[in-house]
């Protein structure tokens, strides 16, 4: 009965969440109600969770047994447990709009855990330091004291009319406190991103009333000095991003050019040879119902055989590669951040030497750390920060490193997971830091990182030229993980061009 319900489901183009697969194993006429579920779900929804089974079953007048009743556990099928730990957490909180499953908490509730995880967990990477003597919680903190320092989540930011100073509303787990930002002094010199975690150097004015003025700024940062981990022999590998296979847009003979040379028929096989590895950053197939009339731009309108045909294009490429994939915002898992792994129903139609992981991974190659992230968040960050652009992705991603976060500011395009641990901080650091989504090829380093935004296969589309966003398709960043040197594959031309050996 479980593979009529799957096969049933993947008719209708549904992936079924085990809660959910179970919840109607426990019917007694579990293909009836499977026909109303799909009725609940709507036809735009991919996923089937155990809460829109339990819309059913109330619609269809049954009474749920003791097995219906058990508060909804089930992580989604294949989810990243290591990053995300999301067994406390409901994934009907996750998938439906942050609706609270039977059992589950109040969102409000759940988003204060995931804020609480986050301040802690970038509090303790910024204690300790010398430009925060003077360490309080901000309900211990005391004007008379002169110069103090706290650690706060920024809550919001605004400028005085008059003189365009910045007020910080900042706020630790024993309260808040309005902070002042002069123009012109050195902690005004970055933007203040809302919910980042800052210390801040701070002094009461003499005058009572007045707001404490910030002295200093420091960012959780990454460890000044650190040297890159290396692995011990020479190993290669490529950085791809943004494949979306099944947009008529896919370069087809760019991809072909790439294969041709990992298996030694282009230039410098000696050099193909070396690959071990392959990290793809999402966005692996073009998805459906993604942005407004995005059926026009498919050339394969159904997602499993989408994820078919990103199989097929995977088999090009030598099987003895190790191919790490995570989803991206165009994939068919739960669009909240952190996003599962590919589940099984998708991971089967790919080749084997695949290994899907959640959005965003932190993994070891070689020995060498790789921190992998999408990019959904530049859709927040690059609007919020003055000066950065698609363009430059990288220049986001420093700051990415510098708040120790990958998606800091809640509310905006990134939908984040209330988990309980919050799975997009930056922690350990890594050496490489790779990304998506920005669709542009961007190499550049920062304090012992190696930044790459990864390209993509994907010509501009019609939808991209109206957002002004200009593509650098068939690019490929290859590392070699012996030395962290890097050479830039560029197959966007009518043959492939293998730059220099740079550092
Ligand atoms: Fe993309
Ligand atoms: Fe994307």
């Amino acid at each position: 009965m479980r593979e009529h319900l799957v096969a049933y489901f993947e008719a209708h183009h549904k992936l079924v969440e085990s809660g959910a697969l179970n919840l109607l194993l426990a019917q007694s006429q579990p293909l009836i109600l499977s026909r109303q579920v799909v009725e609940v779900a709507g036809a735009e929804n991919p996923f089937v969770t155990q809460e829109m089974v339990e819309r059913a079953l109330s619609i269809h007048g049954a009474i749920m047994g003791p097995r219906a009743l058990r508060p909804a556990t089930d992580a989604p099928m294949g989810y990243d447990r290591s990053r995300a730990a999301p067994a406390s957490v409901p994934y009907a909180l996750v998938a439906e709009g942050f609706n609270p499953g039977p059992g589950g908490r109040e969102p409000l509730e759940a988003y204060g855990t995931l804020f609480q995880s986050r301040y802690r967990a970038l509090s303790r990477i910024l204690k300790g330091r010398p430009e925060l003597s003077n360490l309080r919680p901000v309900r211990e903190l005391r004007s008379t004291e002169g110069a103090s320092a706290v650690i706060g989540m920024v809550r919001e930011v605004h400028e005085t009319s008059e003189k365009h100073h910045v007020v910080l509303t900042v706020e630790d787990e024993t309260g808040s406190l309005e902070v002042l930002v002069l123009r012109g002094s050195p902690p005004a010199r970055a933007t203040y991103l809302v919910d980042e975690v800052v210390g801040l150097k701070i002094a009461f004015p003499r005058e009572p009333g007045r707001l404490p003025k910030v002295l200093a700024v420091e960012r959780p940062e990454m460890p000044p000095g650190r040297s890159q981990r290396r692995s011990e022999r020479t190993s290669r590998v490529l950085f791809l991003s943004d494949t979306h296979v099944g947009s008529r847009s896919f370069l087809s003979d760019a991809w072909g050019m790439l294969a041709d040379f990992l298996k030694e028929k282009g230039p410098e096989p000696e050099l193909a040879r070396e690959v071990e590895h392959v990290v793809i950053a999402g966005d692996l197939v073009d998805g459906i119902g993604i942005y407004p009339n995005q059926e026009r731009d498919l050339a394969i309108g159904d997602i499993f055989e989408q994820y078919g045909e990103f199989g097929k294009r995977l088999r090009e490429l030598p099987s003895r590669l190790n191919i790490v994939v995570l989803p991206g915002n165009h994939d068919a898992v739960c669009p909240a951040e952190p996003q599962p792994a590919l589940p099984e129903a998708i991971t089967s139609r790919l080749p084997e030497n695949v290994r899907a992981v959640g959005n965003p991974s932190t993994f070891a190659l070689e020995g060498v750390v790789v921190e992998a992230y999408h990019g959904r968040s530049f859709d927040d960050l690059i609007p919020a920060l003055p000066g950065a652009s698609y363009a430059r992705p990288t220049d986001v991603m420093k700051r990415m490193l510098a708040m120790r976060h990958l998606a800091p500011m809640y509310g905006g395009r990134t939908p984040l997971a209330p988990l309980p641990r919050d799975g997009l901080v930056i922690d350990p650091a890594p050496d490489i830091l790779v990304t998506g989504h920005a669709h542009t090829y961007g190499v550049d380093q920062y304090r012992g990182v190696l930044l790459l935004n990864a390209s993509t296969w994907q010509a501009e589309t019609e939808y991209q030229r109206m957002r002004n966003i200009s593509p650098v398709p068939a690019h490929a960043a290859l590392v070699n993980l012996s030395d962290l040197t890097l050479r830039t594959l560029d197959f966007s031309g009518a043959t492939p061009a293998i730059g220099s050996r740079a550092a």
